[in-house]
């Protein structure tokens, strides 16, 4: 017999970032983080498990090709799945799986992204969120979201974000074996909808410096970062929530700007440095910049996580057709130059 589940979890885009880690086998944070996960069927990974007596070992694909399953991370999120399974009953297909058998059983794991690995697009926070829920369900784990967030953490810290629609905060915990460092929702997806994402795929290429490393030198040669995370980041989370609550779009702009022109900041005061933005990211900022000046309000936020591409935020579908006339002007796709194309997360949140 063989025994599948298949889910889909899409993607999150961080608005205050998470950069630095104060435990890095747990994946814990040196600050809080605050993301809004983009719309089922947007920028999103599926994934398929199965199990059957028939399976030899652990096996994984992602987009049709096998992958190991042998890192740390892989394997303390398999760990912690396995151990909160409980019994399984398919009397469709006369299938009985205890407790005691989860332990013995092998899976196999398939995973696609519905977005080019190659575009640079953050693909680790749907990917390990998605593993961690599917398995959850095919192996009838009891826990709540908020419980399995803190085992996609241990997979990727941002992929803990991604077991919750709308708005999401990952809070830092203070726990040392990292019990209370997980995800919980601020907002429902419905709460502010008419917000629309724009991604700008600026460079295809995959980044030079991982997200992993680069937070990893940050945390060891920056003190701008420790100005950040103990200074910084705590009043604007404060700020951004009560942002989102109020759907303030002038204040929710000023702050993700903020937030994103800081973490490059921190990148920078590196040492060696680290540039994750290159000259057409500096001018989409300048763009957006003089546009939001130029109106009595401001029309678009704008966010860039660990490479050149610039995910933009309108304030609803008026500012998003005007912000891709803008972009097409100024910036037309052309996969030989620095502007690959663009992705419409149309109506995100
Ligand atoms: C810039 O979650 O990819 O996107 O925990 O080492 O897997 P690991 O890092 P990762 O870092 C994401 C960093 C960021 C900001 C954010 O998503 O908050």
């Amino acid at each position: 017999w063989i025994l599948t589940l298949t889910a889909q979890t899409p993607t999150n885009i961080a608005v205050i970032k998470y950069w630095g880690k104060r435990d890095e086998s747990l994946i814990l944070p040196v600050n809080d983080s605050i993301s809004v996960t983009l719309d089922p069927g947007h920028l999103c990974t599926t994934t398929t498990v199965a199990v059957s007596p028939a399976f030899e070992q652990d096996r994984m694909w992602l987009n049709g090709k096998e992958i190991s399953l042998s890192g740390d991370r892989f394997q303390s999120c398999l760990r912690e799945i396995r151990a909160r399974a409980t019994d399984v009953e398919n009397k469709e297909k006369g299938i009985k799986i205890s407790k005691k058998d989860w332990e013995k059983l092998h899976l196999h794991i398939s995973s696609f992204n519905n977005f080019p690995t190659a575009a640079g697009l953050a693909s680790s926070a749907a990917g390990l969120a998605c593993l961690v829920f599917s398995l959850g369900k095919l192996m009838n784990v009891q826990e709540d979201h908020s419980q399995l967030s803190a085992i996609a953490r241990q997979g990727s810290g941002s992929a803990c974000r991604s077991l919750y629609g709308g708005f999401v905060k990952w809070i830092m915990g203070k726990e040392e074996n990292g019990s209370d460092s997980l995800a919980v929702q601020l907002a429902d997806e419905k709460h502010w909808d008419e917000l629309v994402i724009i991604i700008a795929v600026v460079s295809s290429r995959q980044k030079e410096t991982s997200s992993t490393s680069g937070m990893r030198e940050s945390v060891e040669t920056s003190l701008l970062l420790q100005h950040r995370a103990k200074e910084v980041v705590p009043k604007r989370i404060l700020k951004m929530e009560e942002a989102i609550q109020n759907r303030d779009f002038a204040s929710f702009a000023a702050l993700a700007c903020a937030d994103s022109n800081q973490f490059h900041a921190v990148c920078l005061d590196t040492s060696p440095p680290i540039f994750y933005m290159n000259d057409t990211s500096h001018r989409i900022i300048n763009c957006v910049e003089k546009w939001n000046r130029s109106e009595e309000a401001p029309q678009v936020a704008y966010t860039f996580d660990a490479g050149p591409n610039a995910v933009l935020i309108a304030r609803n579908r008026k500012a998003a057709s005007l912000l891709i006339q803008r972009l097409l002007y100024y910036f037309p796709p052309n996969p030989e130059t620095d502007m690959n194309s663009y992705v419409l997360g149309d109506k995100s949140i």
